[in-house]
């Protein structure tokens, strides 16, 4: 069967990393029609567009979304983000946003391996609030954060789903209880409640400052993390630095209802200080790429993009990509 994939290089290393990670899976012998989409930066500041209603709905009649990257310094901040990639999330209900994180943290001997779910549609990510008296000495800027009991519930549920088929059946919530106490609140007992219905897998509940040291000092104790928006954003960056690096680290923006595509990007940026100088890793485009294809149901095929991607390679964007490819190839 063939899958219908759009692809969104981006900006930065964005294009150079994505075409790596088809360059490696297709090796798998999944049977991929893809179409570009120019989007990003460079798009918006050449003709305006950003994500257009049209087009929106013409990536809705795909199975899958790879993006690379976007963002450019030429646009202020912002603009791209919440236009593009956040329009995306919300419109095509992301509402799962999931990050693996395994390696051996900096001074630990043995190899940790947690997931971090993060809610993708609300939190402080909604744009609620506003400004006024903008640039006088009474100016005023409030940004609120919006959780909903569905939203809350839905991305707890899809945790302890997610636990109770690995095998620690451990789900920890992070999140700011102690200060947080409306949002918390609401969170602390839609934990409560859902965990009731899921007996055989074990719970905790850790302040985010503290998931912090914990990220660091005693990542084992992890199995899987639920989390809030904006925390699930800062914490991945830290479980990217203590599990190989940023250039490793993978994530899909998931719609387990599948009422519409979901989009699969690695957790870095655009780096546009390096573009076009192979240093981009693009492993972390690889194994999101791999959990896109889990999530056609091409599991064979993302498991030997996984294995491939297990013992690390050195070199350049290309010489990685093609050594990766060489071993799934091998393997398939
Ligand atoms: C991420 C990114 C985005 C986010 C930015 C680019 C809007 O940092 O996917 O982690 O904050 O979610
Ligand atoms: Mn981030």
């Amino acid at each position: 069967m063939s899958h219908n994939i759009a692809i969104i290089g981006g900006d930065g290393i964005g294009p150079e990393v994505t075409a790596e990670a088809l360059k490696v899976i297709r090796e798998s012998g999944v049977d991929l029609a893809t179409t570009e989409f120019d989007l990003g930066g460079a798009r918006y500041l050449r003709d305006g567009e950003i994500l257009s209603d049209a087009t929106l709905a013409d990536l809705r009649r795909y199975d899958a979304i790879l993006l690379g990257a976007v963002g450019t310094p030429e646009v202020p901040p912002g603009v791209i983000e919440r236009g593009l990639l956040l329009k995306m999330r919300f419109e095509l209900d992301l509402y799962i946003n999931q990050r693996p994180f395994a390696g051996v943290a900096p001074g630990h001997d043995r190899p940790h391996d947690f997931v971090v779910i993060r809610e993708n549609t609300e939190g402080p990510y909604v744009g609620e609030g506003g400004v006024l008296r903008r640039g006088t000495l009474h100016e005023v800027a409030t940004q609120g954060s919006v959780n909903t009991r569905m939203g809350v519930e839905r991305v707890i549920r899809y945790a302890f789903g997610l636990a109770s088929a690995r095998p620690r059946q451990h789900v920890t919530m992070v999140h700011k209880t102690n200060v947080l106490t409306f949002a918390g609140d609401l969170w602390q007992r839609v934990f409560q409640l859902v965990a009731a219905d899921f007996p055989a897998v074990a719970t905790s509940y850790n302040h985010v400052d503290a998931a912090c040291i914990y990220f660091v000092q005693d990542p084992h104790r992890y199995d899987v993390i639920v989390t809030d928006n904006l925390f699930g954003d800062i914490l991945t960056d830290l479980g990217g630095a203590v599990s190989g690096g940023i250039g490793v680290a993978s994530s899909a923006n998931l719609n387990p209802a599948r009422t519409g595509p979901s989009m699969f990007e690695p957790v870095h940026g655009s780096a546009p200080d390096i573009v076009g100088t192979g240093k981009a890793n693009p492993t972390a485009a690889v194994l999101s790429a791999a959990h896109m294809l889990d999530f056609l149901g091409e599991f064979a095929a993302a498991e030997l993009v996984r294995t491939a991607c297990a013992d690390p390679v050195s070199g350049s964007t290309s010489e990685i990509g093609d050594e990766l490819a060489r071993r799934v190839s091998a393997a398939s």
